[in-house]
């Protein structure tokens, strides 16, 4: 089912005389409703469907009068809900891929292979057109729902190896997340516009040698770059101000190219 409202209960603070300190006496929580015709059910109590009724921002109240703040959901908020089964291109280097590339409205961008869809859904919301390539009907499946469930009308989902050619032209990026992304590169020598980017986003730094390797034998492109994106939360509690210690995670290598002829 859609996601209909979000509802947050802000984390509360209170000043403890005996400790000297502030303390938090209720852990921020958020909820996602459905169902705007049925009762919610929530730890701070039961919210009654007419409250779901009202207009963003207002302030509900449970039955047992806690009060949450509700609002609708935007895109970014539906998409964290995608399906996934193949490990997916994360929110972060997807932000690195648009920000390098300059990708915008105007523009057409050929992704394979599709995987769960994170990162062709998460471009499409940004670019005029983008063909996605998978060879595996389970993949071809999970991108369509995830495609419904945001509305998304923009994408081309294409049963189809891209090892074996990409029949689009005049691309503005093409993004690879393949084991052999550097069978990509004679296809997107043709495919994308002089100026057009290829980015190959890979896990191993083996599969990220070859490709870059093959990139840099090309006289059509240009390497430009490979990079790890480290994105470090911070814990800001109180005085108590450092590095969250939950560690952190690696996902990819994001290898930026450059069609020059
Ligand atoms: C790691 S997943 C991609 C995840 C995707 N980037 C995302 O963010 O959800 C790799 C996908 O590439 C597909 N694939 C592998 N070789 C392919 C090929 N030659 N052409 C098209 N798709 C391919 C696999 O079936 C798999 O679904």
């Amino acid at each position: 089912m859609a996601l209909k409202k979000i509802l947050i209960r802000k984390e509360k603070r209170e000043f403890i005389e005996d400790l000297q300190k502030e303390v938090r006496i209720a852990k921020k929580r958020i909820y996602y409703v459905e169902d705007l015709e049925k009762d919610f059910h929530t730890s701070e109590g039961i919210i009654p469907k007419t409250e779901l009724k009202k207009k963003d921002g207002s302030i509900i109240k449970t039955k047992q009068g806690k009060e949450l703040i509700m609002f609708s959901p935007c895109f970014i908020d539906h998409y964290k809900r995608i399906q996934r089964k193949a490990q997916i291109v994360l929110l972060k280097d997807i932000g690195l891929i648009i920000a390098e590339t300059g990708i915008n409205k105007n523009s057409t961008v050929v992704d394979a292979g599709s995987g769960s869809g994170a990162l062709c859904c998460f471009l499409a919301n940004y670019v005029n057109k983008i063909y996605t390539y998978e060879i595996r009907d389970d993949f071809i499946d999970l991108v369509k729902e995830n495609i419904n469930m945001l509305e998304l009308k923009n994408i081309e989902l294409k049963k189809s190896n891209i090892y074996e050619g990409i029949k689009e032209k005049n691309i503005d990026l093409i993004t690879l997340d393949l084991p052999e992304p550097w069978k990509v590169i004679k296809h997107a020598e043709k495919a994308l516009k002089i100026g057009g980017f290829l980015v190959s986003y890979s896990t191993s730094i083996p599969q990220t040698a070859d490709f870059v390797d093959e990139v840099r034998k090309s006289d059509k492109f240009l390497f430009l770059k490979t990079s790890e994106l480290i994105d470090r939360e911070w814990k800001i509690d109180g005085r108590r101000i450092r590095p969250k210690s939950d560690g952190i995670g690696f996902s990819g290598f994001i290898t930026f190219a450059r069609r020059i002829r």
